[in-house]
């Protein structure tokens, strides 16, 4: 192996290293997010719950900042982002209907804010499983196997 060709690997590795890197991290940000995202979730029903408006707008607004971050956004698919703003919107209305103390509306803007979770996450499960057989086929031409 010359020179030339050893230094070439060393780069190559520490470029791949500091691309896995970068991948690993923002996943586990976006782990950290998802974990928050469902504490203020719960912390909001319990707000609900006990009829605290201030706790309630507080949760909300988190959610909507959580639902702002670059994590969060990194999916730019037009449906992943149309579920995003579903999800700050709800928010956003719970908002509202708190300051005016309407703990009805609350109560139906937690049903939203609910909707949109599920949805949201039924999507990712469909594209999930759409992808997998596309990727099992990649690779068996990869390997020169006949696609079945
Ligand atoms: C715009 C899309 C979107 C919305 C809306 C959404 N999530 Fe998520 N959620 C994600 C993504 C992306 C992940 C990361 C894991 C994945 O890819 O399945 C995730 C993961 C989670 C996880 C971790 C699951 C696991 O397998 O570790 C929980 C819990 C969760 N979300 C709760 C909620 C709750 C509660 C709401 C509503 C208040 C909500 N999510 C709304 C996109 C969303």
């Amino acid at each position: 192996m010359t020179r030339q060709t050893k230094i070439v690997i060393a780069v190559l590795t520490l470029l791949v290293g500091a691309l896995v890197g970068t991948e690993i991290y923002a996943q586990a940000r976006l782990q950290q997010l998802m974990i928050e995202k469902l504490t203020h979730a719960q912390k909001l029903l319990e707000g609900i719950a006990t009829a605290k408006f201030d706790k309630i707008e507080k949760h909300a607004n988190e959610l909507i900042r959580i639902s702002k971050t670059a994590e969060w956004l990194a999916n730019k698919q037009p449906r992943y982002e149309q579920f995003s703003n579903d999800f700050a919107r709800s928010a956003e209305g719970i908002v509202k209907k708190a300051r005016e103390k309407n703990i009805d509306g609350v109560t139906l803007g937690y049903f939203d804010l609910t909707s949109s979770c599920v949805r949201c996450h039924q999507y990712l499960r469909e594209i999930r499983d759409a992808r997998a057989p596309g990727l099992e086929r990649d690779l068996a031409g990869l390997k020169g196997e006949r696609i079945k």
